[in-house]
């Protein structure tokens, strides 16, 4: 019993917050570049406050990160070192098309993922792909409003196809779009919305996450044509949402919140806009414009597999005296039980276990992990060296929730991807100082230091538990 033979453990990245090299090779400009550090972050991804290019106040740190674009060897030999089985990492859409709408790619970024595929493969590792981890063009952003107009669904079908035809026999899983749900919840950075003063956010938001169901479903169908083998996910920011109290109007709120997550998933995986959201919609004002034929679309290129990240729970309370404290971009009503991390953000090992029953319940298909991990200031001896014992607390409690929502649960799972494997720039706060991973990268918050990589003691640990697939958590 235990995990399964195959089970793919590993690690996940995404390009903006690791590659760096925003302008080599042809690369256009996208939203996630233009998203400095510091106290403009918020409102800049939230779409409240208009940054479309880079100036000279504030600090981009997207612009190198830690540079994989040229260390991608050293780092996936590294990965293979603790015998990885995959490795989650994203494309940038403005490599392959630096405007978004052109026709014909462009080879140099074709070819750099095609290098880094075949690195993997050299290495035993079988690449996992986010089709789009936040990003959108900065051209599609300037000429069409970014997803809110349709258009932006033949572009990315054009990416797909692309893509899909190159990575043919190199890439098998894909997942459309990285916490689909990060719509509502950070517009700019997660889909390229901006917001003019005095319109209807909702009616945007809902209409452009309608356009990325269907590019989603779309992707779906195209990625089977093309390769039978393709096994295509969705992804969610998940963490199911706790009432505060038995009172009815805390269990009533933490439904109605965990279903504005849901509703993506209910489309990409049930095929259709589940009723509840049609009346909420309503209520909001909102009316989604439809082609025609986009229902049966959605019906019948529902996803393979549902992904999802889990950082945390939330809790749900109607009682506005109760405090409030840091999440994955939401907020959450504090929850007295539970310890935080650096950052605020609660940690919650059964969560996983809860959350992952929550999923197989509803959707009955298999799930893959794809995000977990604790963001932590990490102290490096002179070597680089880092006693990172948090982190391996964090991970070993959250495996063996999960272990037991296997094995004792009987939930699918088909792997486990950590969360910025090697240290990367926070999505949420733009610093290289909240960090994940198992190898130290010597950068700071101001972009200062060597890039030079080192192994933190949680490398050999988490070598052990692929090793043993998750029987030795010591
Ligand atoms: C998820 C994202 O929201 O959480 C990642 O998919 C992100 O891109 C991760 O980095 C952790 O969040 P943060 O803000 O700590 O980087």
């Amino acid at each position: 019993m235990g995990f399964r033979e195959d089970f793919l453990w590993g690690g996940a990245t995404a390009a903006n917050q690791c590659e760096g090299g925003y302008d080599e090779d042809g690369r256009g400009l996208a939203n996630v570049d233009v998203v400095p550090i510091g106290k403009d972050r918020l409102p800049i991804i939230s779409g409240k406050m208009k940054m479309f290019d880079f100036d000279e106040e504030h600090f981009y740190p997207a612009k190198k990160a830690i540079d994989m674009y040229h260390h991608y060897k050293e780092d996936i030999a590294l990965f293979a070192q603790m015998g990885f089985k995959t490795y989650r990492l994203s494309i940038a859409w403005t490599r392959i098309f630096p405007n978004g709408d052109e026709k014909e790619p462009n080879e140099a970024g074709l070819k750099f993922y095609e290098d880094v595929f075949k690195e993997c493969k050299k290495n035993h590792i079988e690449p996992l792909v986010t089709i789009t981890h936040f990003d959108c063009p900065m051209h599609l952003i300037k000429e069409y409003g970014s997803w809110r107009d349709r258009r932006l669904v033949g572009f990315y079908e054009n990416l797909c196809r692309t893509i899909f035809t190159r990575y043919k026999g190199l890439v098998k899983y894909w997942l459309t779009f990285n916490e689909i749900n990060m719509i509502l919840h950070a517009p700019f950075m997660g889909a390229g919305l901006y917001f003019e003063e005095g319109e209807n956010e909702d009616q945007v938001k809902y209409q452009a996450a309608h356009h990325e169901l269907i590019a989603s479903a779309m992707a779906t169908k195209i990625a089977h044509e093309i390769d039978p083998e393709n096994q295509v996910g969705c992804m969610l920011a998940a963490g199911n949402y706790y009432p505060y109290s038995c009172n009815p109007e805390d269990v009533w709120k933490g439904l109605q919140i965990d279903r504005e997550s849901y509703f993506f998933v209910d489309v990409q995986s049930r095929g259709e806009y589940p009723a509840y959201a049609l009346k909420d919609l309503e209520r909001k004002g909102v009316q989604i414009e439809m082609a025609d034929g986009d229902q049966e679309l959605l019906k019948k290129y529902t996803v393979d597999f549902i992904s999802f990240s889990y950082y945390s729970s939330r809790v749900a309370s109607t009682d506005p005296a109760h405090n409030v404290t840091e999440g994955n971009i939401f907020a959450s009503t504090k929850n007295p039980y539970l310890e935080s991390s650096e950052w605020g953000w609660q940690i919650d090992p059964l969560g996983l276990r809860i959350t992952l029953n929550t999923l197989y319940d509803r959707y009955q298909k298999p799930l893959f992990i794809v995000e977990n991990g604790l963001g932590a200031v990490d102290v490096p001896d002179k070597n680089g060296y880092v006693e990172d014992d948090y982190r391996i607390n964090y991970l070993r409690e959250h495996i063996e929730a999960m272990r037991a929502a296997v094995e004792e649960d009987g939930v699918e799972l088909l792997g486990y991807t950590t969360w910025g494997c090697i240290d990367l720039v926070s999505a949420g706060s733009g610093e290289m100082k909240k960090r994940y991973g198992f190898i130290y990268v010597d950068r700071d918050n101001e972009g200062n230091g060597t890039l030079k990589r080192s192994k933190k003691k949680s490398f050999d640990w988490y070598k052990k538990v692929i090793a043993t697939n998750g029987t030795d958590l010591a």
